[in-house]
């Protein structure tokens, strides 16, 4: 695909990875991605903002064919889906410098083996002319490492985000058409690796507030030209209370746990809070995490498989420790045959959680009554729960 222009001396570049299904070996993209690359050029300076994942290097190398000069190729993010091209772009611009914070200029050269002298590093604030255009640098720590940087292009007011704000989205659609299916994308992405920074991407966005954000150019996924409905979905994943809300991931064996969480399931509808169910033997766990962002109350559903917890239900809970979430409230339910430490291995897996943990309800092989009226009694105090806590 040729570069396309999104304003006047400003190009999309990049590339779209139609049959990506997972990254970093780990999260699942269902609808793929792209690598987005933005060519500015002012009167005087020209600026490449980014590069492609190493394997799409020659689709970027043919969209710069016909660019004469790059003078600065700006770095935001180390992770090689935006770096990794940098040294063979240097190689066809061997003047230009890398721009990128201090602690991404150490990264890409352990990484990239881009020698020092390549660099200008640049302070938080910090801003440089290409002539008519002006490039400010923010630095946002943790969206999504500890060097991440955004550019704001003051004369036209686009930020630049890179991973901030981004969806992974293969599409030919330059700008948002679709706002739900981004909406949902970008939750799942903003899930599955920022939301355990929130406090610091909290103070990210209040930096943002000082500048006037007509456009919001991410690195992946569409660009959005009416950005506020993102920013405002972004205020609500970060700063925003959990909803009333119960994510029950579960995995069942013989069908007893199984049991367990549709009456739990039910006696919880009937008061009045909303449940999503993850049967972890089939789920894309990125759903999980995405309905970790609202989750008022985690249950996990877990049958014991040789004294501890069936270890898919263990993944779940690694998972929701390391997203740390902001539910307030946790509990696990389940059945055993014989005896073991499951209530004990997990409760020992999540001390990154800030949750009041409720009574644990396990049964003995197939639930009996008793242990469905303890069930009613669980979803009766989650809703309780809920409810003092203001929970909607
Ligand atoms: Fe799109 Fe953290 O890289």
């Amino acid at each position: 695909m040729q570069k396309r222009k999104i304003m006047e001396n400003i190009y999309w570049m990049g590339a779209i990875d139609w049959d990506r299904r997972l990254f970093d070996s780990l999260i699942p993209l269902p609808d793929g991605t792209s690598y987005n690359v933005y060519l500015v050029q002012g009167s005087d300076k020209t600026a490449l903002l980014d590069t492609v994942d190493p394997p799409m290097a020659g689709e970027l190398l043919a969209q710069l064919a016909d660019v004469k000069k790059v003078d600065y190729i700006v770095s935001h993010h180390a992770e090689q889906d935006h770096s990794g091209t940098i040294p063979l772009v240097l190689e066809r611009y061997p003047d230009a410098k890398v721009v990128a914070t201090p602690k991404a200029k150490g990264m890409l050269m352990d990484i990239l083996d881009i020698p020092e002298s390549a660099f200008v590093t640049v302070g938080d604030g910090e801003t440089l002319s290409l002539g008519d255009k002006t490039l400010k640098f923010i630095h946002t720590p943790w969206v999504h490492w500890p060097e991440t940087m955004v550019t704001y292009l003051a004369e036209d007011k686009i930020l630049f985000s890179c991973d901030f704000y981004g969806s992974h989205i293969a599409t030919t659609d330059l700008f948002v058409t679709d706002q739900g299916r981004v909406h949902e994308a970008a939750k799942r992405y903003f899930a599955e690796i920022m939301m355990p920074f929130r406090t610091i991407i909290a103070k990210n966005m209040e930096k943002l507030k000082a500048h006037e954000i007509g456009m919001i150019a991410p690195s992946h996924g569409q660009i959005y030209d009416r950005p506020a409905w993102i920013l405002e979905a972004y205020q609500d994943w970060v700063n925003g209370a959990p909803h009333n809300v119960v994510v029950l991931p579960f995995v069942s064996m013989h069908g007893s746990t199984r049991q367990m969480v549709d009456r739990l399931t039910a006696a919880l509808v009937e008061q009045g809070v909303r449940v999503e169910l993850f049967n972890l033997a089939v789920t894309d766990i990125g759903k999980l995490a995405m309905a970790l962002v609202d989750a008022g109350t985690i249950v996990v559903g877990v049958p014991t498989v040789l004294a501890g917890p069936h270890p898919l239900a263990a993944y779940a809970t690694l998972l929701a420790n390391a997203l740390r979430p902001k539910a307030k409230f946790l509990s696990i339910i389940g059945s055993y045959g014989w005896g073991g430490k499951t209530v004990e291995t997990l409760a020992g897996m999540i001390p990154n959680l800030k949750v009041e943990v409720l009574d644990p309800v396990l049964c003995k092989g197939v639930p009996a009554a008793s242990d469905f009226q303890l069930i009613d009694q669980l979803a009766a105090a989650i809703a309780r729960k809920h409810e003092e806590n203001g929970l909607r």
